[in-house]
């Protein structure tokens, strides 16, 4: 084995090659297996991408042993203490963090593209009026090539960041409105002297018969929701944004297969289902009953906010959740919080119990997120929807890149077939 390639031997050593070994800036070196099944005839396996590299990328770099999340080299505990949405926002999708002249434009770019086409709006009389909010979004973000046709072009520099800010700007518009439907109450049209957040909220929550305050801590604790949920390398919707943009398909279309992968409850839906699990397992003492069925192989019951592909130690994100927690429920006075009490026993529970423990099961971004949306008034079904604002930057930022690699090809995987082998049809009349 030389420094920069492995070799492969089969086992009776008759044959053998050498895979080249790249080096990315931190982590673990990753081998190159492009010429595997052209010089050896076998292809590799591994179900779920477990140790596969799918692209390479130099927007966010996560060490999942030491708990470690940076965007553009940034970690993001720095980002989250420091920065703001749009501001990590512009570095995710531009690499760098902008001059203020920079930030200046781009946030007047974003404010100028929150409003919807009145068409697009009309949708809204179509669906049902208890419509899962994250139906409505990927339907209403996918039927986005369908009303800006200026953005189409995925090999026009320009036309990629309209769409960019353009999806950026409206995807608080588009919950908002589905938000709205799900209240019976009509749709608040943004306003664009309101920060990114303030006008999340004033969206959501103001009506028209009375004047709406906006309460500056709830914009704050979203701000830095967003920031967390920014990007998160290749998961499982981020991947699909890949794939289904490699096919060069419009941008919208590949951000509607990402929201779509995000609902499953292993991923962002587990935000809701977090809530619903707490809500069920109800007091303290109906805890062990829970940890035990999740422990249990035969139950299909797992513990929701619980462990990750990649974090085997703690996930960062949790961490400076957890502690937002505490501070928004006790800033908006809500000191005595049933369900946060639960979620912190139910922590501590898990934390020590035998099976978590060896299987590095901690709690995830998802664990404490939907006590600080409940905090802020926002209605459980539409928790998955704040991960997908939070997250569309991410995907955006990912397509660009895939968009625009040079040797950039279409996802395309290969498989172990276990069908039948080839056999001949029998007509109808004959099969037994
Ligand atoms: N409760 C009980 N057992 C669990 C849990 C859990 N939450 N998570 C994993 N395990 C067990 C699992 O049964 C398996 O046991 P065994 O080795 O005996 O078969 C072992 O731990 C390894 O789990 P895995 O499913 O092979 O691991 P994975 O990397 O494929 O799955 C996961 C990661 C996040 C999908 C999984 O931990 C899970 O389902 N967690 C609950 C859902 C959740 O909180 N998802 C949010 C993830 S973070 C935010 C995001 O990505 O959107």
């Amino acid at each position: 084995m030389s420094k920069d390639a492995y070799t492969l031997t089969n086992a009776d050593g008759s044959s053998s090659m050498e895979l080249p070994v790249h080096k990315g800036t931190v982590g673990p070196d990753v081998l190159d297996i492009g010429s595997l099944y052209r010089e050896q005839g076998v292809f590799t396996y591994d179900p779920g991408f477990v140790a596969t590299g799918s692209c390479s990328s130099a927007i966010t770099y996560i060490d999942g042993v030491k708990g470690v999340l940076m965007y553009r080299g940034y970690p993001v505990e720095q980002l989250a203490a420091h920065s703001n949405f749009l501001e990590v926002a512009f570095l995710l999708l531009y690499g760098e963090l902008p001059t203020a002249s920079q930030l200046e434009d781009f946030n007047e770019s974003i404010n100028r593209h929150t409003m919807l086409n009145e068409g697009m709006l009309r949708f809204f009389n179509g669906f049902r009026y208890d419509a899962h909010p994250m139906a409505m979004l990927s339907a209403v973000v996918g039927s986005m090539s369908a009303y800006y046709h200026d953005t189409m072009d995925i090999n026009n520099p320009e036309a990629r960041k309209v769409f960019a800010h353009r999806i950026l700007a409206k995807l608080p518009t588009i919950a908002a409105a589905a938000l709205k439907l799900n209240a019976g109450q009509p749709f608040i049209y943004p306003r664009n002297d309101l920060s990114y957040t303030e006008n999340l909220l004033h969206m959501f929550f103001a009506v028209p018969a009375e004047p709406y305050e906006i309460n500056k801590i709830a914009a704050q604790a979203l701000d830095l929701l967003f920031i967390l949920h920014a990007d998160h390398e290749q998961n499982c919707s981020t991947s699909t944004v890949r794939m289904a943009g490699s096919s060069g398909a419009n941008p919208y279309s590949a951000i509607a297969a990402g929201i779509s992968a995000l609902w499953g409850p292993a991923h962002g839906g587990a935000n809701e289902a977090v809530l619903r699990m707490l809500e069920q397992i109800g007091e303290a003492k109906n805890i062990p009953r829970f940890v035990d069925k999740a422990k249990d192989r035969d139950d299909p019951f797992r513990l929701m906010g619980f462990g990750h592909r990649v974090y085997k130690n703690f996930d960062p994100r949790a961490t400076i959740i957890r502690e937002m927690c505490h501070k928004v429920l006790k800033q908006m006075g809500r000191t005595n919080s049933p369900l946060f009490d639960l979620a912190l026993e139910l922590e501590q529970v898990a934390l020590k119990d035998e099976y978590f423990i060896e299987k590095n099961l901690y709690p995830n971004v998802d664990f404490y997120s939907g006590i600080i949306y409940r905090a802020l008034g926002i209605p459980t079904s539409m928790f998955t929807v704040m991960f997908a604002i939070g997250r569309t930057v991410g995907w955006v930022a990912h397509w660009k890149e895939m968009i625009t690699d040079p040797g950039g090809k279409i996802s395309r995987p290969r498989q172990l077939y276990t069908g039948p082998p080839q056999r001949d049809y029998v007509p109808v009349d004959q099969r037994s």
